[in-house]
């Protein structure tokens, strides 16, 4: 473990443009639980993933009836609002101060990310603790919106304050698309990044998985000096992609990462930023 939280550091300092993807495993030591883990929600209740698949067209038939259920049950993650970032999160917010982290990319809609004081956040599956329009895409916090109120007066669907359009939680649903604007941003960044980290993600849903794979399309091209002395091309691997996790994922079987380092983000990413404190000293 110790050698390759030590390759990690090197790898960070030595990267022009890295960047973190983030899951559900990241906040397991804040107390929310994950989805896919031996103790996550889905494994526990395949009924409500069933349930879960259901919520994006029960959103475009009936969006009144989707606000009355969405106000009317506690939400899966728990109370969100309770919850605090953990030393993982700190961790990812002080390597960008370092300079060398650009994003993270998160599919968790926690919001602990921010919490922590990460600037660069891209929230992939949307935000908790915000609104959007699903005709214009506008974002609103939650506290712009009185929704109980609304809810007493029977004025359910919220109207987006820009275009009039109904407005949805800005999670992303099973089967919802992903605002454009989130995979714009977020394809270039994997474009563009040459050290990717990825933390506590099974990495099976996708299109967020698809990030780390579009990343190790990239090619450089570099010389190299053959048997008989000349010099040719070669095409490597532009970006090196580094899997902290508690298991292996497919990223790790088929080859798409170049290592994992098995354990808890809590503990591994702070030990990760004390290695490259040193290396920089
Ligand atoms: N440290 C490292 N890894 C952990 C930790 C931890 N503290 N806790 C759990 N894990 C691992 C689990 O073993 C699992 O491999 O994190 C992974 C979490 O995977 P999922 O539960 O599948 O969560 P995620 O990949 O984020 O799910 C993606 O699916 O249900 C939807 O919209 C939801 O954003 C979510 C998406």
């Amino acid at each position: 473990m110790e050698e390759l939280i030590e390759r990690a550091a090197r790898d960070l300092v030595n990267s022009k443009y890295a960047i973190a993807l983030t899951g559900a495993g990241m906040s397991t030591e804040s107390g929310i639980p994950d989805f896919r883990g031996p103790s996550g929600i889905w494994t526990k209740d395949p009924e409500a993933e069933r349930r879960a698949y259901q919520t994006y067209h029960k959103f475009l038939a009936n969006p009144r009836e989707y606000w009355e259920e969405r106000l009317g049950s506690p939400s899966l993650l728990g109370d969100l609002e309770k919850v605090k970032p953990n030393p993982g999160h700190y961790a990812l917010a002080e390597l960008e101060k370092t300079g060398i982290l650009k994003w993270v990319i998160t599919q968790n809609i926690d919001n602990l990310h921010q919490r922590a004081e990460s600037k660069n956040v891209l929230d992939y599956h949307g935000n908790a603790f915000k609104l959007r329009c699903a005709d214009c895409n506008a974002r609103f916090d939650s506290e712009e919106y009185d929704l109980q109120r609304l809810r007493e007066e029977g004025k359910l669907p919220p109207r987006c304050k820009q275009c009039g359009g109904v407005i949805k939680a800005d999670v992303v649903h099973f089967r919802e698309p992903i605002p454009g604007d989130v995979t714009h941003q977020s394809l270039e960044e994997a474009w563009k990044c040459d050290l990717m980290v990825i933390c506590g993600t099974s990495a099976v849903v996708y299109p967020f998985a698809d990030l780390p794979r579009v990343a190790r399309q990239r090619k450089t091209e570099t010389e190299r000096k053959t048997e008989t002395g000349i010099y040719a091309v070669e095409k490597i691997p532009a970006v090196t992609i580094i899997e902290l996790n508690a298991e292996p994922t497919p990223l790790t079987e088929e080859g798409i990462s170049d290592y994992l380092i098995q354990g808890k983000t809590g503990e591994i990413l702070p030990r990760i930023v004390e290695a490259v404190k040193r290396i920089r000293e």
